[in-house]
C-alpha cells in the first residue's frame, strides 16, 4: 500500500474511534476504556510511523517544507493529550474535555496532512517509492503497537518535553541575574555615597549655609593671607562660621580686590 493511502487510512480509523468515544464518553464502563486504549495505541503508532520515516522521507524529497516542522510539533502535542487523557477517568468532565481538545488537535492536523502534504508529496515522489515506503511504515505500526503503548508515549511525552526544561533553566537563571545586578551595586552605592554629600551640604544651605560655603571658604583662606591662623577654628562651626563667614567672606573679597 502506498505510504499516503496508509495514513489516510488510519486517519479514517481514528475518526470513526473519535466518533464512538464521544457517543459514550458520558457513560464511563470497560467498553470506553477499551476504545480510549484502541485510540492511544493507533496514534501512538501512526505518530511513530511518520516521524520515524514518513517525515525524514518527505523532507529528502520536498526540502525544507514548512508543515513538516509544523507537523512534529502538533504530535507533541497528540502526545500529551494522550498522556492526559488516559489519567482522566472516564465519565469525568475532565476526560470528555480531554478527548474533545485531542480530536481537534488530530482534526487539523489531518486536515493539513490531507490536503497539503500528500499531494505535495505524491507529486514529489514516485508510486514505486510510495510503496516501498508504505511497507516500511506498516511493518513499524505493527512493532509499536505490539510493543508497550503506553511506556512508549510516556517516553513522546518526555521528549517533547525540553522546552518546559528549557524554561525552568531560564527561571532558575533569573536570580543568577539579579546577583550580576546585584554585583554592580557597589559602584552604585558610590554614587548615592557621592550625590549624599552634596545633599548634606544642601541640608547646610536650607540655614544658609551653602550659599555662604564659597564665602567660609574665603573666610579660611583670608585669615591665612593676613597670617592669623587662630579663626581657623570657628568655620568648624557652622552656625558661628556663616556670620563669621559673612564678615570674612566681604573682607576676604574686599582683601583679594
Ligand atoms: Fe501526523
Amino acid at each position: 500500500m502506498k505510504a499516503t493511502d496508509l495514513l489516510k487510512e488510519q486517519h479514517q480509523e481514528v475518526d470513526e474511534l473519535f466518533e464512538r468515544m464521544e457517543r459514550m464518553s458520558q457513560a464511563g464502563g470497560n467498553e470506553i476504556i477499551a476504545l480510549r486504549d484502541e485510540l492511544v495505541a493507533t496514534l501512538v503508532g501512526h505518530a511513530a510511523i511518520e516521524e520515524e520515516i514518513f517525515y525524514p522521507e518527505s523532507r529528502e524529497a520536498l526540502g525544507a517544507y514548512p508543515l513538516i516542522p509544523t507537523s512534529y510539533e502538533e504530535h507533541a502535542l497528540v502526545h500529551i493529550m494522550l498522556q492526559k487523557l488516559l489519567s482522566a477517568e472516564p465519565g469525568d468532565e475532565s476526560f470528555h474535555a480531554r478527548l474533545s481538545v485531542l480530536k481537534e488537535l488530530v482534526q487539523h492536523h489531518v486536515q493539513e496532512e490531507e490536503q497539503q502534504l500528500f499531494p505535495k508529496l505524491e507529486g514529489a515522489m514516485g508510486a514505486e517509492r510510495l510503496e516501498e515506503l508504505g511497507d516500511r511504515m506498516e511493518a513499524r505500526f505493527t512493532q509499536v503497537r505490539e510493543g508497550n503503548v503506553k511506556a512508549f508515549l510516556t517516553q513522546n511525552v518526555a521528549k517533547s518535553m525540553p522546552a518546559a526544561t528549557k524554561g525552568r533553566r531560564t527561571r532558575a537563571a533569573k536570580p543568577t541575574a539579579r546577583k550580576a545586578a546585584a554585583a554592580k551595586r557597589p559602584p552604585a552605592k558610590r554614587a548615592s555615597t557621592q550625590r549624599a554629600e552634596p545633599a548634606r551640604g544642601a541640608q547646610k544651605g536650607r540655614r544658609g549655609a551653602a550659599a555662604t560655603t564659597g564665602r567660609k571658604k574665603a573666610a579660611e583662606t583670608a585669615p591665612a593671607k593676613s597670617g592669623r591662623a587662630a579663626p581657623a577654628r570657628k568655620p568648624s562651626r557652622p552656625a558661628k562660621t556663616t556670620r563669621t563667614g559673612r564678615k570674612g567672606g566681604r573682607s576676604s573679597s574686599a582683601s583679594a580686590r
